[in-house]
């Protein structure tokens, strides 16, 4: 049985060497808000393993209070240039900060000074606001390592399921589930 995490990865791999792709790590993560309303947003991919599926951000954010009250969380993928889909279902925690940082020292100087001068999802006033306060931190920050802020971190979602959806432009798409079942990976053709 083809592991689904290792097919994952070469996906993503192929994604991520085409040159039609310009955000081949783009992923809408799927949240349950306080309502309980369905909430999706783009995120990047930051990585994979056996363990799961990473990304970071603001921890006060909509999505980073919606996991904390509500940790079930969907994944979907769309890479036009490879013609795949993938779906996955699965709980979100959070990663350590240590593992965090490595991931803060990725990003770009400005990157992280818009974080800084950001309260992701807070109610801003006006564009022009979003640029003083930029500019405002970028002058008062002399550092050469911008410290990661407390609440900038990151979740690992543990696959509970996974679809790959190949897709063709018959509209027979391919689709095979993939869940667990006493700790194997199971296939399962669904129809288009
Ligand atoms: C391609 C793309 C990548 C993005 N990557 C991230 C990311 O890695 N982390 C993040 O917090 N927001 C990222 N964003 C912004 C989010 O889509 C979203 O606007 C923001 O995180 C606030 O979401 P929330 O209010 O639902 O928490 C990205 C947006 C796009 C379009």
């Amino acid at each position: 049985m083809i592991n689904p995490m290792i097919k994952f990865k070469s996906c993503w791999d192929e994604a991520k060497s085409s040159l039609k792709l310009k955000h081949p790590s783009a992923v809408c993560v799927s949240t349950i808000d306080e309502y309980g309303f369905p909430s999706g947003r783009f995120v990047d991919l930051k990585s994979v393993d056996e363990s799961g599926f990473i990304f970071c951000t603001n921890l006060d954010s909509q999505k980073g209070r919606d996991i904390q009250r509500n940790p079930k969380v969907g994944l979907t993928f769309w890479w036009e240039a490879i013609g795949y889909q993938v779906r996955v279902n699965g709980l979100a925690s959070q990663i350590s900060s240590i593992t965090a940082e490595k991931y803060w020292k990725t990003r770009s100087r400005n990157a992280q000074i818009t974080t800084l001068s950001c309260k992701q999802s807070q109610p801003l006033l006006s564009e022009q606001d979003l640029y003083n306060q930029f500019e405002e931190v970028k002058k008062n920050i002399q550092d050469t390592q911008i410290p990661k802020p407390e609440n900038w971190g990151g979740f690992i979602v543990k696959p509970m399921s996974i679809e790959f959806l190949t897709f063709k432009e018959s509209r027979l798409h391919i689709r095979e589930l993939y869940t667990p079942i006493e700790d194997k990976w199971q296939m399962s053709l669904l129809q288009p």
